[in-house]
């Protein structure tokens, strides 16, 4: 089943086809977990009939340093009008550190693409990967759709007296009750899909009014799904939740920053951001696939990042444009590569980024 109920595709499960997927392998360990993932992905795309046609962007901070260019206009119009898919590794370079070549790329195709689904699973792969003592077994199991358009992304504000020492920043945060909707909607749709029984949505409502929006819409869309409990927290407190009972959740659903600060602490819980995977999605239209993680510019160029993270960040692409085999194939190649013991040092272990990918790629298939 495609990630969201408005598939992409023919939805047919094997059929010859030629899969177009842009790459913008970006910066720091970008290029290295993507480069890792291409064959464990080719080799998955196979086992519904795929064949990828690869298309790789060189957008990123090099670009950006050596040309002024962020996302040149042909760029992004190719990517709206001429790919399937988007596989993005990671943006951000100490030598931008108004990281505005990120902004416009990340978000930049986040927002002008639309993609208001921000699908971030945090799942269990292995028993040994939580830090939790006291979960036993794959018990931790949810998906976090985090609003992806709107919030305290815009960069809509007002600065003033900067660089004295009555600097005033003002940064506005946008609800708006469609985009609000739109991804309620998602949430509660992906649950029935999916035969899940509650959606948790998280706000801040008690201390910012504009948020009582989400509260009004949470429980006028999940009336319209009376087999699915709904449930409210408070940020604050889900944030300690996902700590103290992670195995409770099913569906969270919030907004823009807070579905980016829960998703790394979502990470956390199951293995770090070596195995988190996210897409941005938009149904019916290409989505862009990104790991969690950003370009860990400490361990860049040394061979040692997990691609984990990024292989599968293939398996919601494969899942999302009809792949279902490979799609299961490449997150199970990962369960059974978790299980040898093959790890890069984030998991503990001393494997080099080449060498999980080729134990992840030998699995498949
Ligand atoms: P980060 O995700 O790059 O790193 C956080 C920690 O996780 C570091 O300890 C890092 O070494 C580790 N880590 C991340 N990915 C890993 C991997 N694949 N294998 C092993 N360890 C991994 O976050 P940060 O340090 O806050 O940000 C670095 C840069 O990345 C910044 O410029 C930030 O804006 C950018 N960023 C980009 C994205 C994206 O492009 N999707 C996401 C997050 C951060
Ligand atoms: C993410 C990242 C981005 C975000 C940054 C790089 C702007 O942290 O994809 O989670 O905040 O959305
Ligand atoms: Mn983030």
């Amino acid at each position: 089943m495609a990630l969201l109920p408005a598939v992409r595709g023919n939805g047919t499960a094997v059929t010859a086809r030629t899969l177009r997927i842009a790459t913008i392998a970006g910066d720091g360990v970008g290029p290295e977990v993507v480069r890792a993932a291409v064959p464990a992905i080719e080799r998955a795309a196979a086992l519904d009939g795929g064949t990828i046609a690869w298309d790789h962007l060189p957008l990123g901070a090099d670009h950006y340093l050596a040309t002024g260019e962020t996302l040149p206009p042909a760029a992004f119009e190719h990517l709206r009008d001429d790919v399937d898919a988007i596989l993005v590794g990671a943006l951000g370079d100490p030598r931008v550190p108004g990281n505005e070549h990120a902004r416009d790329i990340l978000l930049g195709l986040r927002f002008r693409l639309d993609l208001y689904v921000n699908f971030r699973p945090v799942r269990l792969l292995h028993p040994t990967l939580t830090p939790l003592r006291r979960i036993g077994g794959s018990t931790i199991d949810f998906v976090i759709f985090r609003e992806n358009t709107e919030g305290s992304y815009l960069a809509r504000g007002t600065s003033a007296r900067v660089g004295t020492d009555e600097e005033e920043r003002i940064a506005h945060e946008v609800h708006t009750a469609p985009k609000v909707a739109r991804i309620l909607r998602a949430a509660f749709a992906w649950a029935e899909a999916h035969g899940k029984t509650r959606v948790t949505m998280a706000d801040k409502s008690n201390a910012i009014p504009a948020h009582q929006l989400w509260r009004r819409l949470f429980a006028e869309i999940g009336a319209a799904h009376p087999g699915i409990e709904r449930e409210h927290r408070y940020v604050d407190a889900i944030a300690m939740e996902f700590v103290r009972a992670p195995e409770r959740f099913q569906v969270v659903v919030t907004n823009n920053l807070y579905g980016d600060i829960l998703s790394d602490l979502g990470a956390g819980l199951v293995g770090g951001l070596g195995v988190a995977a996210s897409a941005n999605l938009h149904p019916g239209r290409a989505g862009l696939f990104e790991p969690v993680h950003g370009s860990a510019p400490t361990i860049a160029g040394q061979g040692i990042a997990n691609p984990m993270a990024a292989v599968l960040t293939g398996s919601l692409l494969l899942a999302e444009l009809s792949c279902p085999r490979g799609a299961a194939a490449l997150e199970r190649a990962v369960v059974d590569v978790l299980a040898t013991n093959v790890r890069t040092p984030d998991l503990g272990g001393n494997a080099t980024t080449a060498a999980v990918a080729d134990a992840i790629a030998g699995q498949v298939g």
